[in-house]
């Protein structure tokens, strides 16, 4: 599926079988307003959708839909469907994503192969028309997302094109916005994939093979993937007694991008590929187990962001790190009261296999610190449960040991509509993670602030003097049920926040 930008003037003559219009809800509550594009079809098509849509008491909140059909000029049906925003001065990225992803669906829904989606007049608190439509193309993609696994489908999606008909059509900033949104939604779908990828295809050495695939494909980024041997020489125990209870060998994935002019500043984005937790020896429940081939996210999103880094060209360095293993119980796994030891030295006391994700990231903070040396750390992953207790499904978690990084993460967010809340790194919780036999334990001493804890326990592995932040997806990265951007299963969540952030520190370091 592709995505236009086109000029506003001929919306009208659309070849297109569906046109979607926009409307905003007025604040008396009492009635709705069609933005301006939206009346100019409106009047093309005798005011019948307006007249549905009153007749309807239609209430134009964000994600609401009216459908009508016309027979104009052409003997062919005319779909139009006016989709609600919410109240004008109240419109986030996130409501925006959320109205333009419930019109495109529902003309998915319909069948529809082409879509004339008339944006002009669209306002969006804080964001510039660019970025308007850079919203409005990922909501394109997003929304017609589809997994199918085995299953060969019944109900394919048959969109083939979406044309966005707003004022600017014709700037080359519009443009190229439109096709770098393009890329960046499709990246999204690409972390989707392989978080629904079940964990029999999406081993280990499956997602190594797409790291050096991206390695081969592009000239401005190398691979090198560590097994088994290369880990034991680095010594890297803490990642390596994860993967003692699995048959499927641990890979530790280090992907660079080098720019083209010497970069003065250096990224590093680390991702948690566990990519089945069963939980080990200390065992999950089995409800609900099937979805944690999940546990990868984390990798999926630096893979994602990897696999457009040469077209986004940016003039910073930019290191990938990924532990991907798998957690399995056995007679040969990790037990609990085990004492293992990073390669930095720190050894960890084991008192929970379940808590397996922050003992592999352990090893690449480790790494970071010793090979890559970089600015900035941002490590990405589902590391806990709860994480969603405090924050619910669709909220990550933002710890970071430096306000400016942080503050930067979270305005990238605010951009993208992606929900990111920072959390707190309390300084007295260290004791919760003291070990009278280790450096650290695995597991908080109490039942409270896991994610916190946890958190903490990470930043015992972070070089000294570098700013780092980490983001727990354990809640975002997995949608459990069907939303107007996602199908049930993996989200893609924190690629665009990623990028965008990425985006706006290569304006300002280089
Ligand atoms: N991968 C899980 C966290 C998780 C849970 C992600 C639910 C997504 C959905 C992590 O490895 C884990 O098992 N965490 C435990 C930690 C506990 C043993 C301290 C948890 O959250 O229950
Ligand atoms: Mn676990
Ligand atoms: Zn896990």
């Amino acid at each position: 599926m592709n995505v236009y930008v086109q000029n506003p003037d001929h919306a009208g003559s659309t070849s297109c079988d569906t046109t979607v219009i926009f409307s905003y809800q007025d604040s008396n509550n009492k009635s709705f307003s069609l933005t301006k594009s939206a009346k100019d079809i409106d009047v093309l098509h005798d005011s019948l959708p307006s007249t549905i849509a009153k007749k309807q008491h239609f209430q134009a909140f964000s994600g609401k839909t009216v459908i009508c059909h016309t027979r104009k000029q052409s003997l062919s049906v005319h779909t139009i469907i006016v989709v609600g925003l919410g109240k004008k001065d109240k419109i986030t990225a996130r409501n925006l994503i959320e109205s333009v992803g419930a019109g495109i669906k529902l003309a998915k829904s319909m069948k529809s192969t082409s879509i004339a989606l008339c944006a002009g007049g669209i306002v969006c608190n804080g964001l510039s028309d660019v970025e308007i439509v850079t919203r409005i193309v990922d909501a394109c993609h997003l929304a017609t997302y589809e997994y199918h696994g085995e299953k060969i489908p019944e109900d394919a999606n048959t969109i083939e094109h979406i044309d966005i008909y707003v004022e600017g059509y014709n700037r080359d900033e519009m443009k190229s916005a439109c096709d770098t949104a393009q890329l960046v939604s499709r990246a999204v779908l690409t972390a989707r994939d392989l978080v629904n990828t079940p964990s029999s295809v999406a081993t280990p050495r499956f997602l190594s093979q797409l790291a050096r695939s991206y390695a081969q494909d592009n000239h401005h980024i190398s691979c090198r993937v560590f097994g088994e041997k290369e880990m034991k020489k680095k010594s890297m125990n803490a990642l390596l007694s994860i993967a003692k209870g699995s048959d499927e060998e641990p890979q530790f994935i280090e992907l660079r991008y080098t720019p083209a002019r010497t970069a003065k500043k250096t990224l590093c984005f680390v991702g948690k590929g566990v990519t089945f937790d069963s939980g080990g020896l200390s065992l999950k429940p089995g409800q609900g187990m099937e979805t944690m081939k999940r546990d990868m996210a984390g990798a999926a999103t630096v893979l994602a962001l990897f696999s457009i880094l040469e077209y986004l060209k940016p003039d910073v360095s930019v290191v990938g790190l990924i532990c991907a293993v798998e957690n399995m119980p056995s007679g040969k796994a990790v037990k609990p009261g085990d004492i293992v030891k990073a390669s930095n030295g720190k050894s960890i006391e084991i008192i929970n296999t379940d808590a397996e994700g922050r003992v592999i990231l352990s090893d690449a903070l480790s790494y970071a610190g010793m090979y890559v040396k970089p600015d900035v750390i941002i490590d990405i992953a589902t590391l806990t449960g709860a994480c969603m207790v405090a924050l619910g499904e669709d909220v990550a978690g933002l710890f970071s040991n430096a306000d400016s990084l942080s503050s930067q993460l979270l305005a990238a967010a605010q951009v993208t509509g992606e929900l990111l809340w920072r959390m707190p790194l309390v300084e007295s919780y260290k004791e919760l993670i003291e070990s009278p036999v280790a450096d650290v334990r695995n597991l908080g001493k109490t039942r409270y602030a896991g994610a916190i804890t946890a958190a903490l326990f990470l930043e015992t592995f972070v070089p000294e003097n570098t700013d780092w932040a980490h983001v727990d997806i354990a809640g975002p990265a997995w949608a459990e049920k069907d939303s107007s951007t996602t199908p049930v299963g993996g989200t893609g969540y924190g690629i665009r926040t990623l990028i965008e952030y990425l985006r706006s520190y290569n304006r300002t370091a280089s």
